[in-house]
């Protein structure tokens, strides 16, 4: 579903480079729950943001379902986002203003869904990740938890293919993630939604179906 190949990436900032992506190459089936693990600094975000088409390679490609990203142009990768990911961040991304139910329900305002489907299948999600009841409470008044389960919630509420995940778990008690993660689970089982996530959380890893390691910007183990 998913090829990665050979991608390279570097940043520049006044003279100095920084080899972020040395050359990874990485397949993924659908359906999948993988992990990408490594220390600080050994690429993990980069390497999910050029998956999600939020930044492109210096090098190499990425393919999804046969289609290649870095052909599309930027309404092309815009489209893509929006109809097969759905993103999942460490320190939630939340609209602070809009309450549960609406933070969820945005996302699909976007898609031009009329407003009955969209009550429906926000309650519906929001009741499948453990929030019944809590709708119409802004992030505020949410635990970190709970304010996560709303970013998952949101991510998937437009049935997104694949969900892309930074550090999920990296802003809450290990109880907490390891719920977080469970509810992930879950919902790959249920919906075969593929998820991408990465970590450096030992209890993540070992939860994990497949563990990619990176080390350097490069991968150090599990690429197939
Ligand atoms: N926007 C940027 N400009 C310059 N250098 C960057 C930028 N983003 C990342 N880097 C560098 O690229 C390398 C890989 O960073 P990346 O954020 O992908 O690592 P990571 O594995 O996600 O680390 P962490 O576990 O700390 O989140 C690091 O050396 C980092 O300093
Ligand atoms: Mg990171």
């Amino acid at each position: 579903m998913i090829q990665v190949t050979d991608i390279h990436k570097t940043y520049h900032s006044g003279d100095t480079s920084v080899y972020a992506l040395r050359g990874v190459s990485l397949d993924i089936d659908a359906g999948e729950f993988v992990a990408i693990a490594g220390p600080s600094g050994s690429g993990k975000s980069t390497l999910l943001n050029i998956l999600g088409c939020l930044d492109h390679p210096d090098q190499g490609t990425v393919s999804v379902d046969g289609r290649e990203m870095v052909q599309l142009d930027s309404r092309g990768r815009a489209d893509y986002r929006r109809h097969n990911l759905g993103f999942v961040f460490q320190n939630f991304n939340l609209i602070p203003v809009l309450t549960a139910f609406e933070n969820v329900a945005f996302s699909l305002n976007l898609l031009n869904i009329p407003e009955q489907e969209i009550t429906d299948r926000t309650m519906a999600i929001l009741r499948e990740v453990g929030l019944e009841g809590m709708e119409h409470r802004r992030p505020s008044r949410l635990s970190g938890g709970q304010q996560q389960r709303v970013a998952i919630a949101r991510a998937l509420v437009k049935n997104p293919a694949i969900i892309l995940a930074d550090e999920p778990t990296a802003n809450l008690d290990s109880e907490t993630g390891q719920a977080i993660l469970e509810t992930m689970r879950t919902l790959n089982e249920r919906h075969g939604t593929t998820f991408i996530f990465s970590t450096h959380d030992p209890m993540v890893m070992e939860f994990s179906r497949r563990l990619v390691r990176l080390q350097d910007g490069r991968v150090a183990g599990g690429a197939t």
